[in-house]
């Protein structure tokens, strides 16, 4: 192994004052109905990706717990949420737009006071650099004033009424129920608070349970949605999936489920709830986004998009480039440009400055990666690159895979790590095969400068995957994009505005236009005797 990745870890001592853990977080505390409990049963401990050296040897570092809740508080959390909605009538469910938003308000001050330690939890939690873990930070801060902002517009496109066909009506969005919210670990805080903030501002109320790895960063925040919300409107619960969240969806009394993780594990949680006709599901799952690279590319352009793409967060985003399609009459230089960019990426720890390659989070995950890469050599492929698949506990070095076929598994699976694999092609065909007979559906990039050939691809691709991305790189934002996927991919649309929509029902108050409907219309509204009947407009 080489000098890079052999001091890949630091020793305790050389980790900058600001970014230590002195003491492992012991966290006990859960929230129901706006009290925060302290737990005395069992403990998860939380480990991180960061191993330490100790004299010769490395050591994962344990940097604390978290509650491991069964069943019984679960349900706990389930009934303080079912309360608070009271079949729609619960405080929270019936207060006007403007207070919701107020509640909000406060919490997003609240939560920048904790701009900081969140952030030192997602570096250790999860291995996030330093600059990507305030991303996340700021970009989620970003997102919950811009739902804010499209609350207001929706609720102005509300205030007025309509006439047609003899009829005049008011609709507006109303809340679902009780929303179920769990997010994925590779951003913890940004892609739960993206379907959490959005349900709780329409009005649902909501049982929501963070991510498998990334779980101490919402401890920070717990006084926050305490002290923000009514009680019973947010419960947090910790604890191992199939007992807490299982045991929520079997009572039936869950009615949106907003879930980012795999379509296994969504599909195991929906075929549990009794009564899947009432069940609004809101889903993120598994992608394998390809890149095509055309012959007539700009090549270094597409190197750089390529290499962000799938290797940002060490590749470990939904939305990553999972597999290359490379025209063979370029597939030469494509990977000798794309090695030596790979190359100048920084291993190191998040809090290392540069850092762009860390260690990754998942137990097992790098003894999957080498089975991919080893079911891939043993099929013809080579790791091309210097390094490539070199493993240092925790840390797995990218590798570069080439020639990759169907006979691999890393051309179907979503390896969600640092592997790239690399597919030549001589056929437009091929790539489209590729992607029609794949089982996700959620983006695709094309690299090229031929419209017409770029055009036919584009219009191929349009009925199977939710973005095509020309000459760019695979990504969610910007967040009032449309973001959604097809197959295995995703249920639902998620953006800004979209999701506002996904966790709400428009309602109609409708009266034929007569003489006395309009003017107990009028008096309704001149009055204000109706939350719902109303031309308030906010400001
Ligand atoms: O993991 C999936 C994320 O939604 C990706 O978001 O494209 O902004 O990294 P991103």
């Amino acid at each position: 192994m080489n000098q890079l990745l052999h001091c890949v870890f630091p020793t305790e001592s050389a980790i900058p004052d600001q970014f230590k853990i002195r003491q492992p977080v012991d966290q006990r505390e859960y929230l129901i109905n706006g009290e925060l409990r302290t737990w005395t049963g069992s403990l998860n401990p939380v480990l991180s990706p960061v191993c330490l050296k100790e004299g010769d040897e490395l050591k994962q570092q344990v940097i604390g717990n978290t509650p491991l809740l069964t069943s019984k508080e679960s349900l706990e959390a389930l009934d303080a949420a079912v309360k608070a909605y009271d079949l729609g009538h619960g405080l929270w469910p019936t207060m006007s737009v403007t207070q919701r938003i107020e509640h909000v308000e406060k919490f997003l001050q609240a939560m920048r006071q904790k701009r900081d330690e969140v952030v030192k939890l997602l570096m250790w939690e999860i291995g996030k650099s330093l600059k990507d873990s305030e991303k996340e930070f700021d970009r989620t801060a970003d997102y919950i004033i811009d739902t804010i902002k499209a609350l207001k517009d929706l609720d102005r496109n509300s205030a007025k009424l309509i006439e047609d066909q003899g009829f005049m009506a008011q609709i507006r969005r109303v809340p679902l129920g009780v929303a179920l919210c769990m997010g994925p670990y590779n951003y913890p805080l940004n892609e739960t608070f993206t379907t959490l903030f959005p349900a709780l501002i329409m009005g649902n109320t909501v049982v929501f349970k963070p991510a498998k790895y990334g779980v101490l960063l919402i401890r920070p925040l717990l006084e926050a949605f305490r002290d923000c919300f009514p009680p019973g409107v947010i419960n947090i619960i910790y604890g191992r999936g199939r007992e807490t969240v299982g045991a929520l969806m079997e009572t039936g009394k869950v009615d949106v489920f907003a879930f980012i993780g795999t379509n296994k594990g969504a599909n195991d949680l929906k075929r549990l709830h009794p009564k899947p006709h009432r069940l609004k599901a809101i889903l993120g799952l598994d992608a394998k986004n390809p890149a095509i690279v055309l012959p007539d590319a700009d090549i270094d352009n597409a190197v750089a998009e390529c290499l962000t793409g799938s290797l940002s967060f060490n590749g470990q985003r939904c939305t990553a480039l999972k597999i290359l399609l490379v025209h063979k009459d370029i597939v030469d230089t494509f990977i000798e440009k794309f090695k030596v960019q790979v190359k100048k990426i920084k291993p190191g720890m998040p809090w290392d400055s540069g850092v762009g390659l860390t260690p990754l989070p998942e137990p097992g995950k790098v003894d999957y990666l080498k089975g991919l890469v080893d079911d891939a050599l043993q099929h013809g492929a080579r790791v091309v690159n210097e390094n490539g698949a070199e493993i240092v506990e925790t840390f797995f070095y990218p590798a570069i895979l080439y020639p990759v076929n169907d006979r691999m598994r890393v051309y179907y699976e979503e390896q969600f790590g640092p592997v790239i694999p690399i597919m030549p092609f001589s056929d437009d065909e091929e790539v489209i095969r590729y992607v029609v007979n794949s089982n996700f559906g959620q983006q695709v990039s094309i690299f090229g400068t031929d419209s017409k050939r770029v055009a036919r691809l584009m219009d191929a691709f349009v009925n199977q995957v939710g973005r095509i991305n020309l000459n760019t790189q695979a990504q969610r934002g910007p967040d009032s994009f449309p973001f959604n996927g097809r197959k295995d991919s995703a249920e639902g649309t998620l953006s800004v505005s979209d999701a506002l929509r996904v966790f709400s029902i428009r309602t109609i108050v409708a009266t034929k236009n007569t003489d006395s409907n309009r003017q107990m219309i009028s008096t309704i509204i001149r009055n204000r005797e109706s939350a719902f009947l109303s031309t308030d407009y906010i400001f």
